[in-house]
């Protein structure tokens, strides 16, 4: 979905855009940072993200009229930020609000990591682009699909997936690279086809696409600390786990062949789907 488009929508109809840049540090559309869009933006720190403090996140507020009311919820309830300005003569609780700071120490950890943010993104960016590079042919034999990156987008390296032909193939990728210490995952069930998706969710349709694409997303490993040999390891790995056609030596230094290979991707949107879906 493009951001421009859901500006305008919410342009048109008077709507605040509040953005999940949960992932989105350091990345940018159309050379404008991410988080910096929406009337507020979320940032998440978790673990699994590029930047992390273990747990937590950043509010973004880009909409000055909702700066007063977020610093007060922030301060659990009070005005008490207002009161060492000195803007207030006592503070005292005027709104709801909760505990949502983070320790010093763990302030102090994010810190690091966020003066660090342009090294962490161009490290994790070398890796994503060693994978995108090694699996070029998998794409031109139509064995596998890799990301799609629009040209007026940034991305930070978040991620590295390839989109396979079948379950069965990922499944088959997947035991081969635990079975050599790798650990790569799917990329989620779909929520509305989990447990609790099902009890306190509901779908307008049936979302077969999203299903049938999260049964055959292959998400790779993917840290600033990994080391290139150790990528270069994966790529191997799962080179030979789609068959002796494939191997690093003919991805890297031979000359393009086509093969008889006849695994074969599909986008998972038919022509039917799409009608189905307009
Ligand atoms: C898109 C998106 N939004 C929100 C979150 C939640 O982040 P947190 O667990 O830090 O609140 C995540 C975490 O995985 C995410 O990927």
């Amino acid at each position: 979905m493009e951001m421009d488009s859901i500006l305008d929508v919410a342009n048109q109809y008077g709507l605040y855009v509040i953005e999940d840049a949960a992932q989105g540090s350091f990345a940018t559309y159309k050379n404008k940072p991410l988080g910096a869009f929406g009337n507020m933006s979320a940032f998440s720190f978790h673990a699994t993200k590029n930047i992390v403090s273990g747990e937590g996140g950043a509010l973004v507020i880009n909409d000055p009229k909702l700066v007063e009311r977020a610093e007060i919820i922030w301060e659990k309830g009070t005005n008490r930020s207002q009161f060492f300005r000195g803007e207030v003569d006592k503070y005292t609780w005027v709104d709801v609000g909760s505990s949502f700071l983070p320790s010093e120490l763990m302030a102090a950890f994010l810190w690091s990591q966020l003066e660090l943010g342009e090294q962490i993104t161009q490290q994790r960016l070398k890796f994503w682009s060693r994978y995108h590079w090694a699996f070029t042919r998998l794409e031109f034999e139509q064995v596998a699909r890799r990301p799609l990156i629009p040209d007026h987008c940034q991305h930070n390296a978040h991620i590295y997936h390839l989109l396979l032909d079948s379950l069965e193939t990922r499944t088959a990728i997947l035991k081969h690279l635990k079975d050599n210490g790798v650990q790569a995952t799917f990329h989620y069930v779909p929520l509305h086809s989990s447990p609790a998706g099902l009890k306190y969710c509901r779908t307008s349709g049936d979302l077969s696409v999203t299903e049938d694409i999260s049964d055959r997303i292959l998400r790779l490993p993917m840290s600033a600390n990994m080391t290139m040999a150790e990528v270069d390891r994966i790529i191997a790995l799962v080179l030979e786990s789609l068959g002796s056609h494939y191997s690093v030596e003919k991805m890297f230094y031979q000359p393009y062949q086509k093969s008889t290979n006849s695994r074969k991707f599909h986008s998972g949107i038919t022509t039917e789907t799409r009608a189905s879906k307009v």
